[in-house]
């Protein structure tokens, strides 16, 4: 593979669609297989033109500068009509005042007193498992994942009815947003069963969260929560948020804390199913470090081999896997100068899939993640969690939640695959792996 950065057009276009059956039928092999032929490579998405990053060294250069390339794009166009213009989706211009309110709410403190919240979610769920019992994995990380979003950043008011809606219509927006971002504008406005689906989800999390604001306004109480600290939250005005971005963070934080997690959680249970030497190191350390017991903040720290399968999965199985930007000004890029408007892609599966960056790249090796074998990684080669001003808020408090996960279930469980079940990963606004049943055996 070449060093020389190089701007090229992608091979395999069609007149008028372009690259676009590609990526809807085959989007990671398609991504996986561009920087081949070149650093900085232009697809077509039905008329519209993009550019894929396919180096670190510009896949750095692009996250560095929020302010030249400002969250916009297909992908964006799209979220924001989920999230309006919360912290993920709002440009560059409003989103170091969004940060600066919102940071306090992911110090290590609050993280301390969320992973006893976790811990206690973890417990009450895995509480209702049984030893032969086949499961459907993705649904339940899904329902561990939701149950510490609503108990650790917003709410003590959600029925679990009420939790599982709001779960099932954001997860459909998620699915929506993807195809409708590969979709011509007209076909998103059209009368198709994915639009309706989109709408009524749409609603329905729209009430939810609406009902949410309004009874937290009503009782006044101080909850110790995101949501409480930003009803609190006054600007240099001494202005409140409005309900409508309040709205738009609960929005954010739900949908970009809870299925992304939840991914992570059931790649890394499908790997340690497909790697049973892996699977006992796991089970050596927590054996050794929790003896039985639930995982809690203070552990994480001596779960070393836990926390490099998780890593490695995210590598492997980045649940955000493709990002839009759109530069403010023009910019060369790859000795290319793009226009004010372009629109640019980066991919952390496509990055991580290097193998100039990650030999035998496809294989599950969590020792990669040994100290001394990433020193040699260059900027930009580890995007699991995006970079620059806009990496995700929640970095810590995900791999905080995703360590005591899976060192709990693995202290008490063993997870078997099923015999000839075949696993794929299903690319949609987040990477998940379906179907992915498996059976518990108690340990
Ligand atoms: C394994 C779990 C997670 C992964 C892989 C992940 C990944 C990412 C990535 C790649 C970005 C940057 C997107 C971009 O460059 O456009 C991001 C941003 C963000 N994430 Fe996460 N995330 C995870 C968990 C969480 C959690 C648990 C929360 C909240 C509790 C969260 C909240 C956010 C927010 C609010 C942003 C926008 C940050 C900003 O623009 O300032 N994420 N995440």
């Amino acid at each position: 593979m070449t060093l020389t950065t190089r701007a090229v057009v992608a091979s395999g276009g069609w007149p008028l669609v372009g690259h676009t059956l590609a990526l809807l039928r085959r989007p990671l092999e398609f991504l996986a297989s561009l920087p081949a032929q070149g650093d900085l490579v232009e697809i077509r998405v039905g008329l519209q033109r993009m550019w894929v990053v396919c180096c670190p060294d510009l896949t750095h250069r692009v996250l560095r500068d929020g302010r030249a390339f400002d969250k916009g794009g297909p992908f964006f166009d799209q979220m924001r009509i989920i999230l309006g213009h919360g912290l993920g989706t709002c440009a560059h211009g409003p989103h170091q005042r969004q940060r600066r309110l919102l940071q306090p709410a992911f110090s290590r403190d609050r993280l301390a007193v969320y992973a006893t919240e976790m811990s206690r979610q973890l417990d009450t769920v895995l509480g209702t498992w049984r030893d032969g019992q086949v499961i459907d994995v993705l649904a339940a990380m899904d329902e561990i994942t939701t149950r510490v979003s609503a108990r650790t950043l917003f709410t003590t008011h959600l029925s679990p009815q009420q939790s599982a809606d709001l779960l099932h219509s954001l997860t459909a927006l998620l699915e929506g947003a993807f195809l409708r971002m590969i979709m011509p504008t007209w076909l998103a406005r059209a009368p198709l069963a994915v639009n309706r689906r989109f709408n009524r989800a749409l609603s329905t999390a729209d009430a939810l969260t609406y009902g949410i604001i309004n009874a937290y306004r009503h009782d006044g109480v101080d909850h110790g929560d995101l949501l409480s600290m930003m009803l609190a939250a006054r600007d240099e005005h001494g202005d409140a948020l409005t309900d409508t971005e309040l709205r738009d963070q609960v929005f954010t934080f739900w949908l970009a804390g809870t299925e992304t997690t939840a991914s992570l959680l059931a790649w890394s249970l499908h790997l340690l199913g497909q790697h049973p030497q892996a699977a006992r190191r796991v089970q050596t350390e927590v054996d050794g470090v929790l003896g039985g017991r639930v995982a809690g903040h203070d552990d994480v720290a001596r779960l070393d081999y836990t926390t490099r399968v998780l890593t490695e999965t995210l590598r492997l199985y980045p649940p955000g896997w493709l990002f839009t930007r759109v530069n403010t000004t023009e910019a060369t890029l790859a000795d290319r100068t793009l226009p004010a408007g372009t629109v640019l892609l980066y991919s952390p599966y496509l990055i991580h899939r290097r193998g100039d960056l990650y030999p035998d790249p496809d294989h599950f090796d969590p020792d990669r993640w040994l100290p001394d074998h990433t020193t040699t990684l260059p900027r930009g080669a580890v995007v699991p969690f995006g970079g620059g001003a806009r990496r995700c808020i929640g970095d810590t408090f995900a791999m905080l939640e995703a360590t005591l996960v899976l060192a709990t279930i693995t202290a008490r469980w063993q997870l078997d695959p099923l015999p000839g079940a075949i696993t794929r990963p299903r690319p949609r606004a987040t990477l998940r792996p379906r179907p992915l049943h498996m059976r518990l055996r108690q340990r």
